[in-house]
């Protein structure tokens, strides 16, 4: 059965899907929280310098095979490896896919909090303190109650397909996303005590450089962030009509996840520092009290200590994390929906369930064993799975095209003198610097 694919209808269209599945939790927590521990502007600088060197030329090769293949991630690879093994190719996508399945099991548990909180805030707002405290305070009730709620409302704009849902709402979501940040940061930075944490945040310590863990967390922050290493971004990648400029549209990616980030740090940083200033106690030595607590319950209390106006603060706040997470559940969703709808002949409302069925299966495993499996899969994604991932796109790129895979005449048309070093630079020397980092995550772990 032939099929005409959907595909996004614009390239702003791509640029802000591809931006919000970038843009979420992992920028507007995991960033701040990263830079808190590692010498704040010194993780800043590494950060920067990991993205440029790596994660962005990662990027590119991951939405390149996508884009060159016009086919999900799975047949994409089998195609890209036909000259040594399609297996080989078919099964680094299902690896990948079955990764894209372990970021959404605990991804939708953390969401889940970010949405409580936020009907947290707005429930004590209208007066129902009880409720209120409930949907504050961590719970396995609670998790059982949010986790599915995250995994429908994904569910129900991947079911729309590709240009009603996921298109639209990002369009929609991004910006509202972004306004809401300006206006959180407007406000923090006229609180007492924020400038010291504004200066932390941005006058590195440079004696941190040195370092290793600091490479290790920049980078595993940088991959996570962009969504490298599941098989996101090569399907909407192969969402874009073929040969479009992906280099110029990769950059504003980059630029737009890092810039938020960024701006997610002059939120989150001299909050904490307001919360300091407040008298409630924030680190302990050099590290936050803990990465949970620096949400769920610094910044709530910090909010309470507002007033009125704080639990507006609070309900932006927690909305704008649920928005930033939602875009980006999409597009790991988005990865075995494809797989199922073209290898699989499935339809897209059944592969929909299907998905989100089993998604829901292993969040609720999560949930169940908590202490044991959840930092385990995050672990084990974002250090092994989404690194090696990387590395298997740069051999692809850089190498199996070398060997007169259709992929490549394509690559080559583009007649650019820069290009052929940029191919150079995909096919020595960030296989070489990300099995030198891999190799020293291993050891640290
Ligand atoms: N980039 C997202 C974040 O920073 O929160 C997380 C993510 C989304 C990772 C989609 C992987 C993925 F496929």
């Amino acid at each position: 059965m032939t099929q005409v694919r959907d595909s996004f209808h614009s390239r702003i269209g791509f640029v802000l899907a591809a931006a919000g599945s970038a843009i979420g939790l992992g920028n507007i927590w995991g960033f701040p929280t990263n830079a808190a521990n590692n010498g704040g502007g010194a993780f800043l600088f590494v950060y920067l310098v990991v993205t440029l060197l790596l994660a962005l030329p990662a990027l590119y090769a991951e939405v390149y095979i996508g884009n060159q293949s016009q086919k999900n991630p799975v047949s994409a690879l089998g195609d890209a490896c036909k000259n040594i093994s399609e297996r080989l190719g078919r099964n680094a996508g299902i690896i990948g896919l079955c990764g894209a399945i372990m970021m959404l099991s605990f991804y939708t548990i953390v969401a889940g909090w970010m949405l409580s909180h936020a009907l947290s805030a707005i429930t004590q707002l209208m007066g129902f303190n009880e409720l209120s405290s409930w949907l504050g305070t961590s719970s396995t009730e609670r998790n059982l109650v949010f986790t599915p709620i995250f995994i429908l409302l994904g569910a129900a704009i991947i079911h729309q397909g590709v240009n009603a849902g996921i298109e639209k709402w990002s369009t929609r979501l991004m910006p509202v996303l972004l306004i809401m940040l300006f206006g959180l940061i407007v406000y923090i930075l006229q609180q007492p005590g924020a400038m010291e944490g504004l200066k932390v945040y941005l006058v590195p310590d440079f004696s941190q450089l040195t370092n290793p863990k600091l490479i290790v967390s920049a980078m595993g922050q940088a991959f996570f962030s962009l969504s490298i290493g599941v098989g996101g971004m090569m399907i909407y990648g192969s969402y874009m009509q073929k040969d479009k400029d992906l280099g110029k549209l990769v950059i504003s990616i980059t630029a737009l996840d890092t810039g938020i980030a960024f701006l997610a740090g002059l939120l989150i940083i001299p909050a904490l520092f307001v919360a300091q200033h407040a008298g409630q106690q924030v680190f302990q030595g050099n590290q936050l009290i803990g990465e949970g607590q620096l949400i769920f319950h610094i910044l709530p209390e910090l909010f309470a200590s507002m007033g009125t106006i704080g639990l507006i603060v609070a309900i932006g706040f927690f909305m704008l994390l649920s928005i930033a997470a939602l875009t980006s559940t999409i597009s790991s969703t988005e990865v075995p929906v494809a797989y199922l709808v073209e290898d699989k002949n499935i339809s897209r409302h059944k592969a929909t369930w299907l998905v989100s069925g089993t998604v829901l299966f292993f969040s609720m495993l999560l949930i169940a064993f908590f202490d044991v499996l959840f930092g385990a899969f995050i672990r084990v994604l974002t250090t092994i799975l989404q690194p090696l991932s990387c590395l298997f796109y740069f051999i692809v790129v850089g190498w199996l095209w070398h060997r007169g895979n259709k992929l490549r005449d394509k690559a080559l048309q583009v007649d650019r003198p820069w290009l052929k070093h940029w191919g150079n630079y995909i096919r020595f020397v960030c296989p070489i610097l990300l099995t030198v980092v891999f190799v020293n995550v291993a050891i640290l772990n």
